[in-house]
Parts: C-alpha cells; structure tokens; sequence
C-alpha cells in the first residue's frame, strides 16, 4: 500500500481528527464497528526504519481509519477510542469494558461485528478473556501491527482492512473470537505471540491456523468449530478482576515467593513450570500448602506450547499457556468459584 500513515500525519492530522470517525453512509453493507485500545498499529516514530523505538499507541481511531479507506468498499465503519496506550496496561478495567461494549454492541440486530485494534505484546490475553466473556455467534476480531504506522511497509493498514473484512464476512461466524495479523486468522483460545519482532508472530503451534487471506479474502481452511469445552463467563455485573499472579519456574527456585505473591494480594496463582508443568520438591510442597489454604494454583508450562496435566498438589492447565491460564483463574474466582470447580474449569480442557 502506498498511502502511509506517515503522509497522513504530515498533511491531515487535525483534519482527520476533526472529521466524524464513521466513514461510510452505504446501509447495505455489514455495520462494523472498531474499537481502538492502540499499540504498534497506532504507533509513530520521527525515522521510517525505525521497528523498536516508536511510541505505541499513539494515533487515533480517526487517522488509522483515514488510512485504510478500501475499508468503505466492504463494510460501514464506526470507531470508538477506548484506550491509546501499550497493551502492557491493558488492565482488568479495561477488559471488562471491552466485553460489555462487544456484547452490547452485539446484541444489536443491525451490527455485523466487531474489530478490536491493540498492541500486539498482550493481545492474546484480550482476546482469550473476549473468548471466553462475550456472548454471540458474531465476528470479533483482534487485529494488531509489528511494525508502526510510520514504518516503511507499516503492516497495520493491510492488516486492518483484513480485520474489517473478516468481521463483515458470514463465513466468519460461529468461530470464537480470531485474531489476524501477516495474513493469518487465528483462534483467540489457541494463538499465541511467538516472536517479539518478526511480522509472523503469531501461532498456534499445535492447532494451527484457522485460514488465510488470499487477495483481500478471507479463506478458511474448516467450516465453523469451536474450541473444545470453551467456557462462559457472565461478566455484565462484575467492576474489576481478582489479582493472579504468574511465577516462573527454574531451577533452585525460592518457595518464598509464592507467599510473596499471596501477601501482595494475589488470590491465585499461575506457576510456568518446567516441562509438563513441573517444579522443585521444595516448591511443590509449597504449592500443596497454599492449595490447602484455599488458594488456587494451576501449572501451566513455560515451554511455549504442550499440554500439562493435573498433579496431585495442584491444577494442571491443559493446554493453556502462563498468560491465558491466569486469565481462566481470574474468571473462574470472580464466579465465586471454589478450588473444586476452579479445578473444572481446566478440568475441561482435557
Ligand atoms: C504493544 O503491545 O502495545 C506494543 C507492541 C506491539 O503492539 O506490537
């Protein structure tokens, strides 16, 4: 694409920001609507070769939308700002706004979809928590950038075009929550970032994709499917998450830190064990300790893929990674739910 964010900062930014963000009238076309939260895809640099000094979350909605106007020719777009910062302060405030603006946005007859723009570096939690929260058989799509908006071959515009028009497609349906960078659509319960600075990040490395764009079109490669005994959380009524904290494993790790975290207010813990999910003797008898107080621990792996199994001290996460299974936790405790059901939840994943 040869328009770039940079010529539209130079020449039009107040104007663009002055200008209504919806960016179409046509009635016929699927209503979508973009919800900017910011990131690489929102981010500007003064140098175009610049890929890791930028500031994220940067633009606004308006001029990330003036970028992409092909935009108009497949949907009638909104946007709406809900943050503009690095997904790193993504917060549980945040979230839960996400999820009640999709689900209301949803429930309406006329909406077709919905895209969420983010930073890249924690999308997958926004969009594994958006999985497992908003209720519709609609398109919600997670599109994010690795390179900023000012970059030279900036990846967000095409990557957003593709966000909206897999948003506007019916074939998109009944998928769960997607996310779509460098061409690929992926499922939000199973993708994960991979690198921290190539444009292919994004995997699933056992489920694989869920389709491809060829020319501008979505291609799936399965009719609609869900992932296995994916859980709802009603999250209408609930003002913020309780706190769960990740610990990494290693070697000679020090016990002590899981009362670190408890006192610091954790109501739960996520351990990135070695292996299948696996700690120190020393850490294991810790963890059966605080399991028996009634806080949950759920081991997860810090190998980047792989399924960890249940132990007899605590939760195994399936195949859910660190990040995704802290968000699980938060949600199954803000359902009230004991150590039990806590265990169910992941149970489920088996
Ligand atoms: C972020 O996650 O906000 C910065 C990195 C990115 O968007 O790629």
């Amino acid at each position: 694409m040869k328009r770039t964010l940079l010529s539209a900062l130079l020449t039009g930014v107040l104007v663009y920001a002055a200008t209504p963000v919806s960016a179409a009238t046509d009635t016929v076309k699927p209503a979508i609507t973009i919800l900017a939260t910011g990131g690489t895809i929102a981010g500007s640099s003064a140098s175009n070769t610049d890929t890791t000094d930028y500031k994220a979350g940067s633009l606004g909605i308006d001029v990330l939308m003036k970028a992409v106007p092909e935009m108009n020719d497949v949907a009638t777009v909104k946007g709406e700002q809900i943050s503009n910062t690095i997904s790193g302060n993504i917060s549980s405030s945040i979230l839960l706004t996400l999820s009640k603006r999709i689900n209301g946005l949803l429930g309406s007859e006329g909406q077709q979809g919905v895209v969420i723009t983010h930073g890249t570096d924690t999308i997958e939690e926004t969009a594994f928590f958006l999985d497992l929260t908003v209720k519709s058989d609609k398109p919600v799509v997670l599109v994010g950038a690795m390179r900023p908006a000012t970059a030279i071959s900036a990846d967000g515009p095409m990557n957003l075009l593709e966000a909206v028009t897999l948003a506007a497609d019916s074939k998109a349906q009944k998928r769960g929550v997607m996310v779509v960078l460098n061409d690929r659509i992926g499922s939000a319960f199973y993708t994960s970032k991979t690198n921290s600075t190539t444009l292919d990040t994004f995997k699933a490395y056992d489920p694989g994709y869920l389709g491809v764009f060829v020319s501008g079109k979505p291609k799936f490669y399965f009719t609609p499917a869900q992932p296995v005994d994916r859980n709802f959380f009603d999250v209408s009524k609930l003002n913020d998450l309780p706190p769960v904290e990740i610990l990494y494993s290693y070697q000679d790790q020090l016990p002590a830190m899981l009362d670190a975290a408890v006192q610091s207010g954790a109501k739960g813990i996520v351990i990135a064990g070695s292996g299948n999910g696996n700690v120190s003797s020393k850490m294991e008898q810790a963890i059966k300790q605080l399991s028996e107080k009634g806080v949950p621990v759920v081991m997860s792996a810090r190998t980047g893929s792989g399924y960890v199994s249940t132990k007899s001290f605590a939760i195994g996460a399936g195949f859910l990674n660190p990040q995704k299974s802290r968000i699980l936790l938060q949600l199954a405790l803000a359902s009230g739910a004991d150590l039990k059901q806590t265990a169910q939840y992941f149970d489920s994943q088996r």
